[in-house]
């Protein structure tokens, strides 16, 4: 199966979490597309979705989903999204589509986040994968020397705001080995708007599609 075959297995098999007539969050990238063609198909009827970026909005909205923003909402029972790189724990790395602080936002209204990935993203400690961070632009140099004094080396994302207008930093070479403690250090740094640690927004289930099948994580 190729890797996009596989995305679009568990953007089918994330259906099984979405309660007809809820309210559900929606991440951002190429996995969540599939996910997103796949409610639309199965015509669940659904109360609306609060969106994690602009093309998520966009797709939404083009299936004639409605899209609600985040204050009409007080909870949600799921977010679903998918991953750069995820952990034996749930932790993540995010951002790879520079939706990293909606989606943040948006999980940290949700009871459950269901993350969506096919096997390739599935790490046993995070860091290969170039960690984005979104910063406000004056903070870019300062926070990038303090990447480097934990081995970091940070570049800016070319030609790439985020949806919010700021720039993203891609770190390598880091091996996050206690994402919480990481995620909580840099996220007191001035100027980081937010790290794509997501640590204390972890999945609480992974679907994780291999040429197998789909294989459930619990976290
Ligand atoms: C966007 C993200 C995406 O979830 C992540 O980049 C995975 O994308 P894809 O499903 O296209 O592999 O964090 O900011």
């Amino acid at each position: 199966m190729t890797q996009d075959e596989l995305k679009a297995a568990v953007g089918q098999a994330a259906l099984t979490y979405v309660k007809p007539g809820t309210v559900i969050g929606v991440g951002t990238g190429s996995t969540v597309n599939h996910f997103i063609d796949a409610l639309a198909a199965s015509r669940l009827p659904l109360a609306g979705a609060v969106s994690s970026s602009d093309a998520t909005t966009a797709r939404l909205s083009a299936h004639g989903i409605a899209v609600l923003e985040p204050a009409a909402v007080d909870r949600l029972a799921v977010y679903i999204d998918g991953a750069d790189e995820i952990d034996g724990t749930g932790c993540m790395i995010k951002g790879g589509g520079a939706a990293l602080t909606r989606e943040k936002i948006v999980a940290d209204l949700a009871e459950q986040f269901i993350c969506i990935a096919d096997e390739s993203k599935r790490v046993d400690v995070l860091g290969r994968y170039p960690l984005p961070v979104e910063v406000i632009a004056m903070s870019a140099v300062q926070v990038a020397r303090r990447f480097a004094a934990l081995g970091g080396d940070a570049h800016l994302r070319s030609g790439v705001l985020t949806d919010n207008g700021n720039p993203v930093l891609d770190v390598r070479g880091l091996r996050i080995a206690d994402p919480l403690a990481m995620e909580s250090e840099i996220n007191q740094w001035p100027g980081v708007v937010t790290v794509g640690i997501f640590a204390r927004h972890k999945a609480s289930v992974c679907l994780l599609g291999t040429p197998l099948g789909v294989q459930t994580l619990v976290f």
